[in-house]
């Protein structure tokens, strides 16, 4: 990622912070914890979590179980430690910006590696990168939005790629680099035909100039009613994987002169909640005239909570410092775009959207942030901006590709064949 990618990617973080005050009491109690008593911590987990369920290892038959996830409800969970984490390493994953490198960028604890998400109600299935692949064998897999989604994107490039001894099989079809911020990036697993792709589109919707006789502050508008140009690329994908949320601030649209537009009218005075319940509204009804919902699966990754402290991304906001999360820390109220987002997604039925609803569970991961370790070594003498909104790869988005997988098994068995049942 290049300097500017890099704030530019951080810029949507001057949103308002949405994070609870941090709970030092709880911080404390586990620093405490660590220090009086690690060989406990490393070696035997958290006692208090095992009370109420085990870590233990999901069982082997993953298609037994899927049935239970039907009734699972995968977000309720906790995060436990688990020695077998992370599920890569960064060194061996071609695939990762440097700007999500934190290990070698110089971060020193690798503690935020170590969590697995585990739901109250069931297990899930065990990542199998060669399974996964198995199943997309011709097939394309295709995340839309913004810098966040790049973000699992490459997660999900490196546990895939775990299961690929020759790197050199997997490549962007137009030979782009990955450290170059383009508009979109398809990787293709030549052993497997099938396309591991990214398209960054922040907004989700189509933006560009002002219709004629627009008032003077208007220098942009966001088609609110047209979805980004980019569909035609995107659309045919076996498994789509959207995002949006952070540029959805005042700061990125109408502070810039950017305003809402529908149809040939720009109304000056929709606020930026109303503006993001329009676009979610414009999408789905763009999947329900164009995708083929019997084809493809579609997902609706939620909002990715940030963690700065006192203060924002260019103001000295900071996360640097905390090494675990915050189990402590929970939304008091439902996260403003989840809410919004479950609102509309269940307007049609058969609801043909799911949303993952990582929100909760990203919420006590203040851990997770690329923080100082955002620049390489080489740059230390950068601006020395935080981002509190990206993750370190490995980290948590691999938990939300966890989701994914087991939500994608689930799909492929209500949806095979009874001859791919077979093999
Ligand atoms: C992963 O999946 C492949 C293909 O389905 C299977 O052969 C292999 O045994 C699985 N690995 C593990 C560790 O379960
Ligand atoms: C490779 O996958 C694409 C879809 O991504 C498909 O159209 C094409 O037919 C596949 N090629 C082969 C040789 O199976
Ligand atoms: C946004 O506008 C809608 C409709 O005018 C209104 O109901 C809502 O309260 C407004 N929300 C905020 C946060 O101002
Ligand atoms: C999807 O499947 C349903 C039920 O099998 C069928 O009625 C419908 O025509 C299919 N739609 C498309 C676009 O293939
Ligand atoms: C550091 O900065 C230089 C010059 O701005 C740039 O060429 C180089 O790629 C940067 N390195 C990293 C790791 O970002």
């Amino acid at each position: 990622m290049t300097k500017n990618t890099t704030k530019q990617d951080l810029d949507f973080s001057k949103k308002s912070n949405l994070v609870e005050p941090f709970t030092l009491v709880s911080c404390l109690f586990i620093a405490c914890f660590v220090y009086l008593n690690h060989r406990a911590l490393f070696f035997h987990g958290f006692p208090w979590f095992k009370l109420s369920y085990a870590a233990t290892s999901p069982a082997s038959d993953v298609d037994q179980r899927l049935g239970f996830l039907d009734k699972c409800d995968v977000y309720d969970g906790r995060w436990v430690w688990d020695e077998n984490y992370p599920l890569y390493q960064s060194q061996h994953c071609p695939f990762i910006d440097s700007g999500f490198r934190c290990l070698e960028n110089g971060r020193p604890d690798g503690f935020y590696t170590k969590w697995r998400w585990q739901p109250k109600a069931c297990n899930l299935p065990r990542f199998n990168a060669t399974k996964m692949l198995e199943k997309l064998r011709n097939r394309r897999i295709a995340f839309v939005g913004d810098s966040i989604g790049r973000n699992q994107w490459e997660s999900l490039l490196c546990m895939l790629s775990s299961a690929i001894p020759n790197k050199d099989s997997i490549y962007e079809v137009n030979g782009s680099p990955i450290t170059k911020h383009k508009g979109f990036l398809v990787f293709r697993f030549a052993d497997y035909n099938c396309t591991v792709e990214y398209y960054r589109v922040p907004f989700l919707v189509a933006h560009g100039s002002p219709p004629r006789g627009a008032p003077e502050a208007v220098k942009m508008t966001l088609r609110l009613d047209l979805m980004d140009r980019t569909w035609h690329r995107w659309v045919g994908a076996d498994v789509l994987v959207f995002n949006t949320g952070h540029w959805w601030s005042h700061h990125k649209t109408t502070n810039r002169g950017c305003y809402f537009q529908q149809g040939t009218e720009v109304n000056l005075n929709m606020n930026i909640t109303t503006a993001f319940r329009e676009s979610i509204e414009t999408l789905l009804n763009f999947v329900h005239g164009q995708v083929n919902t019997n084809k493809t699966q579609i997902y609706f990754r939620t909002y990715a909570p940030e963690h700065f402290r006192r203060g924002s991304w260019n103001t000295g906001g900071h996360c640097h410092h905390i090494k675990f999360p915050d189990f402590g820390l929970y939304p008091d109220k439902t996260e403003e775009h989840a809410e919004i987002l479950s609102r509309v997604l269940s307007k049609k039925h058969p609801q043909v959207i799911e949303m993952m609803n990582v929100t909760p569970m990203t919420f006590t991961r203040q851990d997770g942030h690329t923080s100082l370790y955002h620049f390489g070594r080489e740059n230390e003498t950068e601006p020395p901006g935080e981002d509190c909104s990206h993750w370190c790869l490995p980290g948590v988005p691999d938990s939300w590709n966890e989701l994914l997988y087991s939500l994608f098994l689930k799909w492929e068995s209500l949806h095979s064949t009874p001859i791919s049942l077979l093999d």
